[in-house]
């Protein structure tokens, strides 16, 4: 990638969605909601994924784009839990108990709570779900409230997976963002993790925070692969303070300019490519021996509300506070004001905001839009033959929109395939983003993204 200028991409970057979801989130309708989740979920075939959305805090660094709530009393957790209990009890599920592949606490901070409260936590999920044999449990962690207690209750609870929000490891980038932080937390909690037989670490980095440059950056990657995380995802700040107004608390002034970025994204993959890292997707690094690099390899990486992974579609099931559940038609978010959720909970009212059913085109287009993401290619005759279409015919017209990012080298177009070499990789959200007929539509009042670099 290095003969990739940062102003080529600069010219290219543009307000995109992170295609989480495809139809992304402005989309969806207050129309769509527990009905269709309750009609849908029994009926959907697959294996089974829990997503539980943990939304505390201690404290919200300045950054923040999570749905998260500071909380300094406990009591907040304890109705959270009841209300977690009350749902779990009354999902409707084709059978008492169902089987699970995977299970991820997210927030906000999972280890905001105890590890009292993280056994009671699981002791409701094993009300109604089962791990099967090999089951992925993972849990995300702050390192600066996650206490060896927690690691301890964690791997006894059979989480083997722990994924640690670092940022940087430079005390000034930290003090930018009111995130306090002491770096030999993260070095003792991954040893005792380790030592507890949890075998996949990863950590969160962030580029484009205020004061970073790429000294600082590098100085972070290099602390960073002292401990050899198996992951690392190197998320790109998204400063969006019309819609999170507390980003407005960071010096706008101190944030790297877009060249700058872009050269931090650069530094990043080469580190961690010469240390023996593979990229995935737009902003996650594995060991190449480690399940998720082998899976890209093997064109079989899939995508959904949790992040990458090597397993493929099915049916995942959000708890809690703005928890988002995903079904092969159907995606719903629940209430992301935490009174509203509990009180919509507690009196057994709709719980869903919003959702949206998706069409027979929506799901091919997601198809489309995961393997660009995930794989990073797509064969025109097997996609075809798949989804029972022509694609050149079905797609003429985003054929015809992807001239300015061939001509640039950005994305390859040949033989039948569609494929995004490494140098295009940073942008090929721009790439999605022409198979998204959703984004023609005349845009809603204000700025809704962040750039797509
Ligand atoms: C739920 S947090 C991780 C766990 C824990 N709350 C922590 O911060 O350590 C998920 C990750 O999202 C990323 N993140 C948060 N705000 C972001 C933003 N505005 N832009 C990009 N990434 C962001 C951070 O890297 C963070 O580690
Ligand atoms: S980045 Fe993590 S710790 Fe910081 S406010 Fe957001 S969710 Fe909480």
């Amino acid at each position: 990638m290095d003969e990739l200028s940062p102003e080529l991409l600069l010219r290219h970057s543009r307000p995109g969605p992170r295609y989480t979801s495809y139809p992304t989130v402005p989309h969806w309708t207050h129309d769509v909601g527990d009905a269709e989740f309750t009609a849908r979920l029994p009926r959907a075939s697959g294996p089974t994924s829990v997503y539980v959305h943990v939304p505390f805090c201690k404290e919200q660094c300045s950054f923040c784009g999570c749905n998260m709530v500071v909380a300094g009393r406990r009591e907040p957790g304890t109705r959270s839990l009841d209300a977690l209990a009350r749902q779990v009890a009354a999902l409707p599920l084709e059978a008492e108990q169902v089987p699970v592949q995977r299970i991820h606490l997210g927030g906000g901070t999972p280890t905001w709570h105890t590890p009292a409260e993280l056994e009671r936590l699981f002791a409701i999920l094993a009300t109604r779900f089962r791990p099967v044999p090999g089951a992925e449990i993972s849990v995300e962690a702050d390192p600066e409230v996650t206490t060896d207690a927690h690691v301890r209750t964690l791997a006894a609870l059979g989480v083997n997976r722990l994924s640690m929000g670092v940022q940087s490891f430079d005390p000034e980038v930290l003090a930018g963002v009111n995130r306090p932080q002491r770096s030999h937390r993260v070095f003792e909690i991954m040893d005792l993790a380790r030592a507890l037989g949890m075998h996949s670490l990863n950590l969160d980095l962030m580029v484009g925070l205020p004061r970073q440059t790429p000294d600082r950056f590098a100085a972070t990657l290099a602390t960073t692969l002292k401990m050899r995380p198996d992951r690392l995802a190197i998320f790109g700040y998204a400063h969006v303070p019309w819609l999170k107004a507390h980003q407005k608390k960071i010096d706008a002034a101190a944030l790297p300019g877009p060249v700058d970025r872009v050269a931090l994204f650069l530094l990043a993959h080469r580190l961690l490519t010469e240390a023996g890292y593979q990229a995935i997707g737009m902003d996650h690094f594995a060991l190449v021996d480690d399940g998720l690099s082998q899976a890209q390899r093997a064109g079989e990486l899939h995508r959904n509300f949790m992040g990458y992974t090597t397993q493929p579609g099915g049916r995942l099931v959000g708890l809690g506070m703005s928890a988002i559940s995903e079904l092969p038609d159907l995606y719903v978010q629940q209430h992301s004001k935490l009174s509203t959720w509990w009180k919509a909970v507690e009196e057994g009212a709709p719980v869903q905001e919003r959702g949206i059913v998706l069409t027979a085109e929506d799901q091919l287009r997601r198809d489309l839009i995961n393997a660009l993401m995930c794989n990073f290619r797509v064969d025109f005759a097997a996609f075809g033959q798949a989804h029972g279409l022509d694609f050149q015919e079905h797609f003429a017209l985003e054929l015809s929109e992807l001239g300015p990012l061939i001509e640039d080298g950005l994305l390859e177009h040949k033989d039948g395939l569609l494929e995004v070499p490494l140098r295009g990789r940073l942008l090929v959200r721009n790439v999605a983003m022409v198979f998204d007929p959703w984004l023609r539509a005349p845009a809603a009042a204000g700025p809704r993204f962040s750039q797509t670099v």
